[in-house]
């Protein structure tokens, strides 16, 4: 029996993104449209050594169900005690194991994508995992296509986790070496789809509803992940989604509503306290801010004003002009 959320469904799926996919935005996605989504990772050594410090990148609402949380390691018996620990105290819908990290940090403790160069580790962290979860929560797993264009493994670690009992993978077809760079190769992400029998997610560059009703169309998927796309457009969920339903393509959001996600957005989080006082919330949605102003008329000689906004009256000042040109 598949996971729920692929019955009878295409989910569309929220891509975890460290620092990124905090509670807010996770609330933002889920109202615009997105099926499932995750936490940001948390590493499976963090939470064995200090739960209460790591708690609070894997907190939820009830309402961004159904969510996974995301753990990263190394070690077979340390994956499966952590997240043993995580499922005890947050019970979420699905428990991720992440092996397609490229980041140095990650890679450096043998986590993440380097598990691509040693299936038969990520296989027993995977096996560790499901007998530590039983019946308590599914297991899912999220990898790269390979470690670079010379090792492409992904076949063969669907394979091996699927036989270890996880129930779903979601596969970013780029290699750890492409980082973020090229493009994602689908042609790989097809043919997993179509040598095992869990579904397989598929992710990678997915930018206009277009373009998920091509894969959908085109390829064995049984859904798609969404990241960088989402940050400067959640609403691309909803009109995907709609999309798939009618056939017809929604408008965009007026300049002045994308205005108003954007400082919606930052007094959400502003009055969360998840990153502190204003100031220091102001600091983390920089990047953000600049990822939603991206392709608004007259916002690019804004953006270094943008990067160094430290209040929502300074960002709502800086906005005004473009509600003018807007207008025009
Ligand atoms: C800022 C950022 C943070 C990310 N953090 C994670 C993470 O914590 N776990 C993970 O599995 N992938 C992470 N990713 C990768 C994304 O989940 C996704 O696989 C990748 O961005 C490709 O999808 P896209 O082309 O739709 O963006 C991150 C990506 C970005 C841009």
């Amino acid at each position: 029996m598949s996971l729920p959320w692929f019955q009878n469904n295409f989910p569309l799926i929220l891509a975890p993104m460290a620092g990124v996919t905090d509670p807010i935005f996770r609330t933002l996605c889920k109202e615009a449209g997105a099926d499932v989504m995750e936490t940001e990772f948390v590493s499976a050594e963090g939470v064995l050594q200090a739960w209460h410090r790591n708690r609070r990148y894997v907190e939820f609402e009830q309402k961004h169900r159904p969510l996974g949380i995301q753990i990263f390691g190394s070690v077979p018996e340390h994956a499966a005690a952590a997240a043993g620990i995580i499922v005890d105290a947050m019970h979420p819908d699905f428990l991720d194991i992440n092996a397609g990290c490229p980041v140095p940090k990650v890679v450096g403790k043998n986590g993440g994508s380097s598990l691509l160069k040693d299936l038969p580790l990520l296989q027993r962290i995977a096996e560790a995992v499901v007998r530590e979860l039983g019946h308590d929560c599914p297991v899912t797993a999220k990898i790269r296509i390979g470690w670079d264009a010379e090792h492409i493994c992904a076949h063969e670690a669907c394979r091996r986790l699927e036989d270890a009992g996880v129930q779903s993978i979601a596969i970013h077809g780029r290699t750890r070496s492409q980082q973020y760079g090229g493009k994602a190769d689908w042609g790989v992400i097809d043919e997993c789809a179509r040598l095992v029998s869990i579904p397989i997610i598929g992710n990678g560059d997915i930018a206009t509803p277009q373009d998920v009703k091509r894969v959908r169309e085109n390829t064995a998927v049984s859904g798609v992940m969404i990241g960088r796309a989402a940050m400067n457009a959640p609403w691309l969920f909803s009109r995907a989604r709609h999309y798939l339903n009618t056939g017809e393509i929604p408008e965009e959001p007026t300049v002045n509503e994308r205005l108003d996600f954007m400082l919606r957005h930052t007094s959400m989080a502003i009055e969360s306290l998840h990153y502190g006082d204003e100031l220091i919330t102001m600091r983390a949605m920089r990047a953000r801010i600049l990822a939603y102003a991206k392709g608004i008329p007259g916002a690019k000689p804004l953006r270094p004003q943008l990067a160094r906004v430290s209040s929502l009256a300074e960002l709502e000042t800086i906005l005004a002009p473009l509600r003018e040109h807007a207008e025009h």
